[in-house]
């Protein structure tokens, strides 16, 4: 599908990656842009039309659906990461408040707007995943699961859409420069080639989009998993 001409609505946009979004949609042509945030006010890029849309409201998801019928492309970026260990207190508790984000969120929002999308052509609906959909790591193990999930619920998407011309994208990007990985001393890569590839990978109509190196690498090793990421705990004992 090409941007030019399209109508995208971006959730998460007031920020981060969301923000890179829309930017570049706007360079690359696109017609409208709905900016969805929680606090609509705080959107600041000049050119789009702000919507109040927290993902976990079935409120916010109804009158979005009511207000953006003209869409040709949804971009389920919002996400958060809140937990980390498994095994930490609390554990339970993050979990469902990252599955309700990440997960039942990018999964509402797509079977809402799965009508007007196919009214309008088919169209595409991109979900912002990650590298850990397929890999764990015991700093942010409950996203991880959260992610993995929502890998899941696109593969399941991808199929069910496709009789009507849906394309459904798949992003996994590792780390990412923005306010979610602050905290984290490791290479990053910019929001800018995250949603490069994105829509390069969009206009191509490609499934599946491998953000950078690192995750290329995770996916590659999909075979040898457990023996690449997890030696010690793949070793037998003595
Ligand atoms: N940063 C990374 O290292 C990284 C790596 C791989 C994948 N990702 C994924 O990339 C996507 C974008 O993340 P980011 O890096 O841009 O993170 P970010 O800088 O923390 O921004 C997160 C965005 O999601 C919004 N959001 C959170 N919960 C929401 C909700 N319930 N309803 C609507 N909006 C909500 C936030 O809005 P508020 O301003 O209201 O909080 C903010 O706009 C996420 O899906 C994330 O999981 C990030």
């Amino acid at each position: 599908m090409k941007i030019a001409g399209s109508v995208v609505l971006v959730t998460g946009a007031n920020r981060g990656l969301g923000a890179e979004y829309v930017r570049q949609l706007l360079d690359r042509g696109a017609s409208k842009v709905y900016a969805a945030a929680r606090k609509p006010e705080t959107i600041t890029t000049p050119g789009v039309v702000p919507i109040k849309l927290d993902v976990t409201n079935a409120n916010d998801i109804a009158a979005a659906v009511e207000q953006c019928g003209d869409i040709t492309m949804l971009i389920n970026n919002a996400g958060v990461v809140i937990g980390g260990r498994i095994m930490a207190d609390h554990a339970l508790e993050n979990a469902k408040a990252e599955f309700e984000t990440n997960v039942w969120g990018p999964f509402n929002l797509s079977k809402s707007f799965a009508p007007a999308l196919a009214a309008n052509g088919g169209g595409v609906i991109v979900n912002v995943l990650s590298a850990v959909s397929w890999l764990s790591m015991k700093e942010v193990a409950t996203y991880a699961m959260s992610k993995s999930a929502a890998w899941s619920m696109t593969n399941g998407l991808r199929l069910e859409l496709a009789r009507q011309g849906t394309l459904v994208v798949a992003v996994h990007p590792a780390f990412i420069d923005t306010d979610m990985a602050a905290g984290v001393d490791m290479p990053k890569t910019s929001p800018h080639q995250v949603v490069e590839r994105t829509l390069d990978g969009v206009e191509q109509g490609v499934p599946e989009v491998l953000a950078d190196d690192t995750s290329v690498f995770v996916k590659n090793s999909l075979p040898k998993h457990i023996e690449t990421f997890y030696p010690k705990v793949a070793a037998p004992r003595p």
